[in-house]
């Protein structure tokens, strides 16, 4: 196993440790506002567990998916709302 995995978040081109949680390694970026609300309030990540659906962002092309329940991997391209 490699010991770092390239992400990008946003268009920036990060390294992260094997087994980061995509929502671990927005937040390890400063990234506080994953999406908005149909009314334009920011949302961020809330139950970790999958259950609140607040840290949904796009990743790889493919909107609406749950950031704390992906591993990031190789060539990921993770797209916030912020
Ligand atoms: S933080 Fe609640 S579903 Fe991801």
């Amino acid at each position: 196993m490699s010991d770092s995995v390239q992400i990008k978040i946003n268009g920036n081109q990060i390294s992260v440790t094997p087994l980061t949680v995509v929502a671990t390694a927005l937040a390890n970026e400063g990234i506080t506002r994953f999406r908005r609300s149909v009314t334009g309030k920011p949302r961020a990540p809330l139950c970790g567990m999958g259950v609140c659906f607040e840290c949904r962002v796009t990743i790889n092309g493919q909107q609406n998916v749950r950031s704390c329940q992906v591993l990031c991997e190789d060539g990921m391209e993770i797209v916030t709302d912020d």
